[in-house]
């Protein structure tokens, strides 16, 4: 019988810490040829777009299938939320779908996951550090969320074109992480001071100059993923030691990398390492103090299943959940 996870139940078992280790070995897994992850298939309904992200993990035993919609006329007329996501988890040795569970506070938190295992891997290792969140909406509360699990942090500043979500990440976030968040006057203002930044909001275009970004400063750019968008310039993404969550979603799908790479600034070669690759040691990460690295995260379906496998661990060792005779 499969259990059922609410929302809220994903949120009672689901740390941040756990979720970066497993999505830690889920891309080292995919480093390592051991992880199955299919590309996104995409259905588009006449109201709205589907899509479909499976993904199989043998050393986790992680097989899992995330199923989004995006329906930009469900709040309108359905009084509904325009993104709504469910995680099907498996048991590999059966198929058998053993949980089904809320996909909306998982994808926020796995995506997180993501950034906090890459400034462990690649920002610089000095204590007392400053982040810079770009963007104060769901992604970039667990953006600093992670990024205070991956470096001790004496200060976070946060800058969106929202003053109201300002406030509310602060509310939120300052006593959560207990550390001092600051609104950031402006985005020259996170270049000039923070060592750690992570660009999470809903911008198609560049949200800052990236010829102004402090030598040694480590950035995760997790927001904008269709060919046409991105949230970084052309000269942050030269200036930068490039690392994908993977080659082939970045070529397909961020803009961040394919305009530079369209405008002929660079050349794919500029994409130095996949984050797994960094991970298992078959690269070298950051190469001394002055470097500025960057991750580009599109979101993998790996990341999904790693953490659903976790979710779904916790909840029946907790007692969590109901199960359904289906
Ligand atoms: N990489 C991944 O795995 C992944 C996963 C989920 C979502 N995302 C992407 O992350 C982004 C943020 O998603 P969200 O759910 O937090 O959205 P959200 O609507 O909750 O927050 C986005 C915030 O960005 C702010 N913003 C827009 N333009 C800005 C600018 N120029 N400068 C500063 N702030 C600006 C908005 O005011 C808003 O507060 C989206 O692009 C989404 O598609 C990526």
């Amino acid at each position: 019988m499969p259990l059922l996870l609410s929302r809220e139940d994903v949120i009672n078992v689901l740390e941040m810490k756990d979720c970066m280790e497993a999505v830690e070995k889920a891309f080292a897994e995919l480093a390592n040829g051991t992880a199955v992850l299919p590309l996104r298939i995409n259905i588009t309904p006449p109201d709205g777009l589907a899509l479909y992200m499976p993904a199989y993990l043998k050393d986790s035993g992680a097989l899992a299938c995330k199923v989004v919609t995006v329906y930009k006329n469900n709040p309108k007329q359905h009084n509904m939320p325009t993104t709504i996501g469910k995680v099907l988890l498996q048991d590999p040795a059966t198929g058998d779908v053993i949980c089904i569970m809320d996909g909306g506070y998982l994808t926020a938190v796995r995506t997180g996951a993501a950034s906090g295992v890459a400034a462990k891997y690649l920002a610089r290792d000095d204590k007392r550090q400053i982040a810079g969140i770009f963007g104060a909406g769901v992604q970039a509360k667990m953006q600093l969320w992670a990024t205070a699990e991956a470096r001790e942090l004496s200060k976070a500043f946060v800058y969106d074109i929202s003053d109201e979500a300002i406030k509310s990440f602060i509310a939120e976030m300052g006593p959560k992480l207990d550390i001092e968040i600051a609104k950031a006057t402006s985005a020259d203002q996170i270049l000039a001071q923070c060592d750690i930044i992570c660009t999470a909001t809903s911008s198609s275009t560049p949200i800052f100059d990236g010829s102004k970004a402090r030598e040694g400063t480590h950035i995760n750019g997790i927001g904008s993923h269709t060919p046409n968008a991105r949230e970084l310039d052309t000269a942050i993404i030269k200036r930068s030691k490039f690392v994908a969550d993977s080659y082939e979603a970045c070529l397909k799908e961020a803009g961040d990398i394919m305009i530079p790479i369209q405008e002929g600034a660079i050349n794919k070669s500029h994409m130095y390492a996949e984050l797994g690759e960094i991970i298992t040691g078959k690269k070298p990460g950051r190469a001394g103090d002055s470097e500025i690295t960057l991750f580009k995260s599109n979101g993998l379906a790996i990341q999904d299943a790693a953490t659903a496998k976790l979710v779904y661990d916790k909840a029946v060792r907790a007692g969590v959940g109901i199960e359904a005779k289906i």
